[in-house]
């Protein structure tokens, strides 16, 4: 979407994946889906260095609001759990450089059966404006999905109405796939700053797995349609939740990266390990992510267990993941040439770092050949930089001359 927001992948964080619908703040004040999350996960990334690597956006999913519009058909927000109200939260973000997010549907109720913005569209993205909200996630629950093409532009309209900038994150595509419609992502492009096209991820490893699955086998149709100002949503990050291991997390920041897509965590900030934290924060891996070229990765080598990805970057450089799928026995080794992974060989050495280990491993000649070991279900992720040969400094300088 061409409205000059997400010119690099959103980054955020936003309550679903580990909060879930959870309503009850009588019992559980500190994990409800109220205010007292938000103002805590704000403060959380404004202070603890998720701000400074480029952690943006604090998104409310689905929830937040009460059963009924106001009487003059505006949303409001379940006044118990959100005693000030929306606009305080996004005044909070904004006292504190961050910006806040909120979810909507489509259809005619949200997956959770709260109202939808069927038929409302002009009067949710006014108010939506009025609040000062800063993003929007459209799910696609109780609606029809033929119907889609016609009607999630509208919604575009609708926010671009209120001049306000507004991220517009879209479930066009997956609920239509849901349905057996091939998604037009040249429209999806043209009208959403980002879409999911796949379910939701849950906290395990083989979520994880299902959903790199997905996007290596519909890698063609997907690296086509993403770039800046629109990009692939492989949904959240579950680093620093329950189900992955030190690995396994690597392995998710490693490969959303390499898939140029939103990093948007969904874990509890307040009580996270260092070692999650670490992976979150890994200001060489963001970078890959956040590459100006915007082009997603592509998988270039598949060789027993482990999987080669790469993405090229800015300056003729390239970002590559060796991934191991193999979850038995100990790690894997691998040997490639550069130039197999695609590199061009026009550039005769490469500089290789490992954005894990945070070392540079030396320079290596395209049709050299690069080995590595690599753990099970875990990655090594480098990145290679053209290494410049001063034509002058040669040994036919006189030629030159
Ligand atoms: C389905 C979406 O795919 C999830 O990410 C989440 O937004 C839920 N709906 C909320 O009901």
């Amino acid at each position: 979407l061409d409205n000059g927001l997400s010119r690099t992948p959103p980054m955020g964080w936003i309550d679903w994946e580990r909060f879930r619908c959870n309503v009850d703040c009588n019992n559980d004040p500190n994990n409800c889906i109220g205010e007292k999350l938000f103002r805590d996960m704000i403060d959380r990334i404004a202070a603890d260095g998720y701000k400074d690597v480029g952690y943006e956006y604090v998104n409310l999913d689905d929830c937040w609001m009460s059963h009924e519009r106001d009487e003059n058909n505006r949303l409001t927000a379940n006044s118990t759990r959100f005693p000030n109200g929306i606009k305080s939260l996004a005044d909070y973000a904004h006292s504190k450089g961050l910006k806040l997010g909120i979810y909507e549907d489509y259809g005619l109720l949200t997956c959770a059966g709260y109202p939808g913005s069927l038929n409302y569209m002009d009067i949710d993205a006014q108010t939506f404006a009025d609040w000062g909200i800063d993003y929007l996630k459209f799910d696609g629950c109780y609606s029809l999905p033929w119907t889609m093409n016609k009607g999630y532009p509208e919604m575009t309209r609708a926010l671009n109405k209120t001049g306000r900038p507004i991220v517009f994150s879209c479930e066009w595509p997956f609920h239509q796939q849901k349905a057996s419609i091939k998604p037009n992502y040249k429209l999806i492009r043209k009208n959403c700053n980002s879409w999911r096209n796949f379910k939701d991820v849950q906290d395990s490893w083989d979520s994880v797995m299902k959903i790199i699955d997905f996007y290596t086998k519909e890698q063609d149709t997907l690296i086509a349609a993403a770039g800046p100002g629109g990009w692939n949503d492989p949904d959240m990050l579950i680093i620093g939740d329950f189900g992955l291991s030190y690995d396994q997390s690597k392995s998710q920041m490693a490969m959303w990266s390499i898939f140029a897509a939103p990093l948007m965590m969904s874990t509890d900030l307040r009580t996270i390990s260092d070692e999650a934290k670490e992976i979150l924060l890994n200001k060489e891996v963001i970078a890959v992510d956040q590459d100006a070229l915007g082009k997603m990765g592509r998988r270039v080598i598949s060789r027993g267990s482990v999987d080669v990805w790469s993405r090229p970057l800015v300056n003729g450089s390239y970002a590559v993941v060796f991934f191991n799928k193999g979850s038995d026995g100990g790690p894997s080794n691998v040997t490639v040439t550069l130039e197999e992974i695609g590199f061009t060989t026009t550039v005769q050495k490469y500089a290789l770092r490992d954005l894990f280990l945070h070392r540079f491993l030396g320079n290596y000649d395209v049709r050299g050949t690069f080995e590595t070991s690599i753990n099970p279900t875990g990655v090594v992720m480098v990145t290679a930089s053209p290494v410049k040969i001063n034509k002058y400094r040669t040994t036919n300088f006189w030629f030159h001359c």
